[in-house]
């Protein structure tokens, strides 16, 4: 027996919407094919963006969009994707696959896809092969309203308005990919680029993040908080749930229970690294004002066989559906220190909530969890704990967090990660009692998937087990499941 005690009148951290954000790279079939089919393709679009995408996207309110990578972000020269499409420079993309990268999708073209989708961007700069100067000149092109050589470039490129940049990223992995610096020297640099990120507009601070660590580099926070909290925004943090190691990751699919423990338990780790990032940033940032923005995490695996390996495609089942609930859960734990975090990625690579093949579009078990989540953007975190009887074990038999909306309702995420075991659990609500439950759930076989040819295997649907009485409210969770309660207490 479990039994969650939520303290409705105790309020821990406010649950940033961007926690549930979302990353795209020039990566694969991400942008191109992907969201990206161009304003001539027979794919139902809209200026080029594929209309399937973006409505599945607007209905679980995606917040924030981080572009143009990861690795690619400090290869990428802006430039080279502005201006007429017949007379972009074509590079190559030597990081991911050596295929050649036309720049049809360049600034404008992403700020579209924003639009269109109703979500912030998230700019990411390049500090390992470009210069200060190519940095501060694309700020002011994205953001200056004035008469300046490069807002009047934008105009002359169709687009009269400067836009708002609500965040921007200053270098991506600069201790990897983004230019092999150790943590010294990169504190210095993001110093100088940043100083030159201007801020042009009054109505709209850029808020500055800086690269952050490898999942356990504890060093890396301590001299970038050191040298450099002062004059950023947020930190980064990237950790990926790789179930062996780099070289035989192992399935997306046909994997063994004994594979499902080992990559819940590392998923599972996010939470004691956050625990330890956040002490660090406290001992220089008490206040809290720096956030912590996880902006890549998810699963990764061994790519589909046939496909391309440096387009890291897979597949994606209940297993990442019970990495992504497991994690989001664990963002709003700790939603004092978190931001923001970017799921890697939105289409066709790693752990996507969309994977695509021509014409034809499915939505993964991993998306389904995002809409199960939305309740909780702009919440309040409430106090909450699981007691559970019986033998601790390293995955939880259920797992949950709570948040009031400013309607007054409760929303509840719980997840039963177990492979065999129905979970029963009481939610006690300190004396308060529910008026009426609603809930819908998420569930399935570990390796439950959608496929082009079946794709409704998985989705949500509504939740029937729930027990509403004089005595008070549980539930009974089946197996590999994730579930959504929308509760409103009596006056
Ligand atoms: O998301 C794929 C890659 O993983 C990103 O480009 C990079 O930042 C990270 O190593």
């Amino acid at each position: 027996m479990n039994t969650l005690y939520i303290k409705p009148a105790v309020t821990r951290g406010h649950i940033s919407k961007n926690i549930q954000g979302h990353f795209s790279e020039h990566l694969g079939r991400c942008i191109y094919g992907g969201l990206y089919v161009g304003e001539n393709s027979e794919i139902p679009n809209v200026n080029g963006m594929r209309k399937a995408a973006v409505d599945a996207l607007r209905a679980i309110r995606i917040p924030v969009l981080r572009w143009p990578g990861g690795c690619f972000a400090d290869e990428y020269h802006w430039k080279d994707g502005i201006g007429p499409k017949e007379t972009r420079k074509r590079m190559v993309n030597t990081h991911w696959g050596g295929v050649t990268e036309d720049n049809s999708f360049g600034t404008h073209e992403f700020m579209e896809l924003c639009r269109q989708l109703g979500c912030d961007p998230y700019v990411n700069g390049n500090v390992g092969s470009g210069t200060v100067q190519e940095m501060s000149e694309w700020v002011e092109y994205i953001t200056f309203d004035g008469v300046s050589p490069m807002a009047d470039l934008r105009r002359q490129n169709g687009h009269e308005e400067a836009w708002k940049l609500p965040y921007f990223g200053v270098g991506n992995e600069n201790w990897g990919c983004g230019g092999n610096m150790t943590a010294e020297y990169y504190a210095n640099e993001y110093r100088r680029y940043q100083t030159y990120v201007r801020q042009y507009r009054s109505d709209s601070k850029v808020y500055k993040v800086a690269c952050g660590s490898n999942g356990g580099d504890f060093e890396w926070t301590d001299v970038l908080m050191k040298q450099a909290g002062w004059c950023m925004d947020g930190l980064s943090l990237h950790y990926y749930t790789v179930p062996h190691d780099w070289d035989h990751k192992g399935a997306a699919l046909g994997f063994s229970r004994e594979d499902y423990q080992i990559t819940l338990e590392k998923a599972l780790e996010i939470d004691r690294l956050i625990t330890r990032h956040s002490a660090i940033m406290d001992q220089y940032d008490p206040e809290r004002r720096v956030g912590l923005i996880v902006d890549e995490w998810g699963t990764w695996y061994d790519v589909e066989p046939g496909t391309n390996p440096g387009f890291l495609y897979q597949q994606n089942s209940m297993r990442d559906a019970m990495v992504a609930a497991l994690t989001l859960n664990i963002f709003n734990q700790h939603c004092e220190r978190v931001h923001m975090a970017n799921l890697a990625q939105l289409v066709n690579v790693l752990q996507s909530l969309i994977l695509t093949e021509g014409p034809r579009m499915l939505l993964t078990p991993t998306y389904y969890v995002f809409k199960l989540f939305q309740h909780h953007q702009e919440n309040e975190l409430l106090l909450s704990e699981m007691k559970t009887d019986g033998e601790k074990s390293s995955v939880p038999a259920v797992q949950a967090s709570a948040s009031v909306d400013q309607r007054g309702v409760i929303h509840v995420t719980l997840v039963n990660p177990g492979l065999d075991d129905a979970q029963e659990v009481k939610i006690d609500l300190s004396g308060r009692k529910a008026q009426d439950v609603t809930g819908s759930i998420l569930t399935g076989a570990m390796d439950a998937h959608n496929t082009f040819d079946a794709p409704e295997q998985v989705h949500n649907a509504p939740f029937e087990g729930i027990a509403l009485s004089e005595a008070g409210l549980s539930v009974t969770l089946p197996p590999v499941s994730v579930v959504h309660l929308g509760i409103r207490l009596h006056d």
